[in-house]
C-alpha cells in the first residue's frame, strides 16, 4: 500500500517513514526541506534498507502536488508538513497561517479529487489552551495562544467540517504532547538550528559546552518543585503510534483526535537532574523569569489512544534523555 508521507524529512516525520518502511508500506514524501536535510534519505535507506520516493516540493504548490498524485496510487496520506515555532509564529504570523493553511488545503483539494479520502494529521497539545484540569482528555475545551496553535485548530475544524460534509473520509487527528528522544541507530534526530527554544535541545546544548548554562523558566508554579511539568514522550514510540492511526483510518469511516502522550509528567528538574544522571554530564542552570505565555503542568490522559488505537508508549524518560544526548554525541 502507498502512503503519502507530507514532511516525511523532518523530525517525527523521519521516524514515521522508518516505521512505515518496516511495517511494509510504500512510502512516498513530499518535503520542501524548509526545516530538514537531504541526507535524512540515505539515514532512512541505511535504517530499513529501502529508499522512499522523495519529491522536493513545496505543498503550497497545488500543481506539483497533484503531479504526485498521478504518478502514484496513493491510499493514505499521514501530514506532517508545516513551521511549528511558536515564537516566530508570533514575529511572523502570515508565513505561518499561509504555509500551514494554504499546504493542508492543497492537499485536502488534491485529495478530495483524486478521491483518496484517508487522512492522520499532526496536530499538537497546543490545541488545548491553559487546560483547566488535568490530565487532558480528547474533549477538553479548545483554544489557542500564538498563531502557529490557531494553525493547528483552524486545520482542525477544517478537517471536522469536510467529514460533516462527506463521511466517506476518514481522519486521524493525533495531538502530541512533548517529543523528544531519537533513533537508537542515532541517524535520525532533532537537530534545531541556532538557540533552541524548546527544553531538551536547550540542555544537549549546555550538556555539551554550547551553551553556558539553562534557563529555568520559573520554579513558582504549583507544581511538585515550582518547575514547569510536561509529558515527554519518545520519538519512536510517537512514530508507532502514526501506524496505529494509519490502521485505523484505512478500517474506518470517522474523524477523531488522540493524545499521543505518556501521560507522565515530568517538571524541568526532574529532566535536568536525570539528563545528568543518565548521561554523566553536568548541566549547569539559573532560575529565571516565568516565559510568557507557558503554562504550569501539561500531560496527557492517554486511555482513549490506548482503547481506540492500542497505543501505549513503550520508552521511559531515561530512554529519552540517553537517546538525545547520543544523537547529538553521534552527529557532531
Ligand atoms: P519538522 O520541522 O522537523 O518537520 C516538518 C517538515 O515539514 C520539515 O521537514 C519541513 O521541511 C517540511 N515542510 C514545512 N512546510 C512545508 C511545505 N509548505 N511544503 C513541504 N514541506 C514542508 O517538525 P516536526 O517536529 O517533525 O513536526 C512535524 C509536525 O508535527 C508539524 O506539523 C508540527 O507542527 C507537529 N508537532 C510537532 C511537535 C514537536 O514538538 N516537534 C509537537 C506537536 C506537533
Ligand atoms: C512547546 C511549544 C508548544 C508545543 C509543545 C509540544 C513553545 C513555546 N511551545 O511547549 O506549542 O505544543 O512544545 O511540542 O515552543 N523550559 C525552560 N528552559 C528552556 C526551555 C524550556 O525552563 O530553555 C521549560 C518550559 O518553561 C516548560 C518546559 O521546559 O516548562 C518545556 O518547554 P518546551 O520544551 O519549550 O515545551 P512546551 O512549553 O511544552
Amino acid at each position: 500500500m502507498q502512503v503519502l508521507v507530507t514532511g516525511g524529512m523532518g523530525y517525527i516525520g523521519s521516524h514515521t517513514v522508518v516505521e512505515l518502511l518496516e511495517n511494509n508500506y510504500e512510502v512516498i514524501i513530499i518535503d520542501n526541506l524548509v526545516n530538514s536535510k537531504i541526507d535524512v534519505l540515505d539515514k532512512i535507506e541505511k535504517i530499513t534498507g529501502k529508499r522512499p520516493d522523495f519529491y522536493p516540493y513545496d505543498l503550497c504548490d497545488k500543481e506539483l502536488l497533484k503531479k504526485v498524485f498521478m504518478q502514484h496510487k496513493i491510499e493514505a496520506v499521514i501530514h506532517f508538513a508545516g513551521l511549528k515555532a511558536v515564537g516566530e509564529s508570533v514575529q511572523k504570523p502570515l508565513l505561518y497561517y499561509h504555509n500551514n493553511l494554504i499546504s493542508t488545503l492543497n492537499l485536502l483539494e488534491v485529495m478530495k479529487e483524486i478521491d483518496c479520502k484517508k487522512l492522520v494529521f499532526s496536530s499538537s497539545a497546543t490545541v488545548y489552551g491553559s487546560p483547566k484540569e488535568l490530565p487532558i482528555k480528547e474533549d477538553f475545551p479548545l483554544s489557542t495562544t500564538n498563531p502557529y496553535g490557531s494553525t493547528k485548530l483552524f486545520i482542525e475544524y477544517m478537517l471536522k467540517d469536510l467529514y460533516q460534509s462527506d463521511p466517506t473520509w476518514s481522519i486521524a487527528i493525533l495531538r502530541y504532547f512533548n517529543p523528544i528522544g531519537a533513533h537508537p541507530s542515532y541517524l535520525l534526530g532533532e537537530n534545531p538550528n541556532g538557540i533552541p527554544n524548546n527544553l531538551m535541545p536547550y540542555i544537549v546544548k549546555v550538556a555539551s559546552k554550547e551553551l553556558d548554562h539553562l534557563n529555568i523558566f520559573g520554579s513558582d508554579y504549583p507544581t511538585k518543585d515550582g518547575t514547569g511539568v510536561r509529558d515527554y514522550i519518545h520519538v519512536v514510540d510517537l512514530a508507532k503510534g502514526h501506524i496505529k492511526a494509519l490502521e485505523k483510518v484505512l478500517s474506518t469511516n470517522k474523524v477523531d483526535c488522540y493524545n499521543l502522550g505518556t501521560g507522565i509528567g515530568y517538571s524541568v528538574l526532574e529532566m535536568v537532574e536525570l539528563f545528568k544522571k543518565v548521561n554523566q554530564v553536568d548541566v549547569p542552570y539559573q532560575i529565571v523569569e516565568r516565559r510568557a505565555g507557558d503554562i504550569a503542568e501539561c500531560y496527557a490522559d492517554p486511555t482513549y489512544a490506548q482503547k481506540e488505537l492500542g497505543f501505549t508508549a513503550e520508552k521511559n524518560l531515561e530512554d529519552m534523555v540517553r537517546d538525545s544526548y547520543q544523537y547529538f554525541l553521534h552527529n557532531q
